[in-house]
């Protein structure tokens, strides 16, 4: 993994900004208003998928008003740098049965689809009253394996992004707004 080593290093990486932290924090009250109108009053597990998603579901879990509790379960799919590598892998689970549970899986972006092709049916086998998919980002245009999110706070197109909990070799998940890569 390459360190960065300056912080002339660090901004020169960071192309130029997709989405604002303002047209961030617009659409993450609608996704609130969203859940809300879904569930009516009943309680929700909220899900994120680590660590991309850490941010976002900072921000949703405070914008819904539905009684909610909050899981984590990470899941690696790009190993090195920008490239995927097609093996998704859970290197942490749940720590408890979600059966009983309207589950709310909080992603930050869906790309070739795999992710949350494999965690939906790892999910949906234990029995879950319900099972939905937010997405911060989606890059259709990337899919391999079939898969629509319920609902997708930006559609992008196909641009290496960091930023809002996004990185590249673990730099950049701090970053206020999503941005675009550079290499060079
Ligand atoms: P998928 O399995 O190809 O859909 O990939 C999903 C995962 O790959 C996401 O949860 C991210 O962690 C990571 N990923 C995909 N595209 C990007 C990107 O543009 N920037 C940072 N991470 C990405
Ligand atoms: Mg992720």
């Amino acid at each position: 993994m390459k360190k960065i080593n300056s912080v002339e290093e660090f901004n020169k990486r960071i192309k130029g900004i997709l989405v604002t932290k303002e047209e961030i924090d617009e659409k993450i009250k609608e996704a609130g208003k969203y859940i809300d109108n879904i569930y009516d009053g009943r309680p929700i597990l909220l899900v994120s998928i680590l660590k991309g998603a850490f941010v976002f579901m900072a921000d949703i879990c405070r914008a819904v008003t539905v009684p909610s509790e909050i899981g984590f379960m990470c899941a690696k799919s790009y190993y090195e740098g920008t490239e995927s590598s097609g093996v998704v892998k859970i290197t942490m689970d749940l720590d408890r049965d979600i059966s009983g549970y309207h589950v709310v899986i909080i992603e930050d972006i869906v790309d070739t689809g795999r992710t949350l092709n494999d965690i939906l049916k790892l999910l949906a086998a234990r029995n879950p009253i319900s099972l939905r998919v937010i997405t911060l980002l989606d890059k259709p245009s990337r899919r391999i394996v079939e898969f629509t999110p319920d609902m997708s706070l930006f559609t992008i197109p196909d641009h290496f992004v960091i930023g809002y909990g996004l990185d590249c070799n673990e730099y950049f998940r701090n970053l206020p707004y999503i941005a675009e890569y550079s290499e060079d």
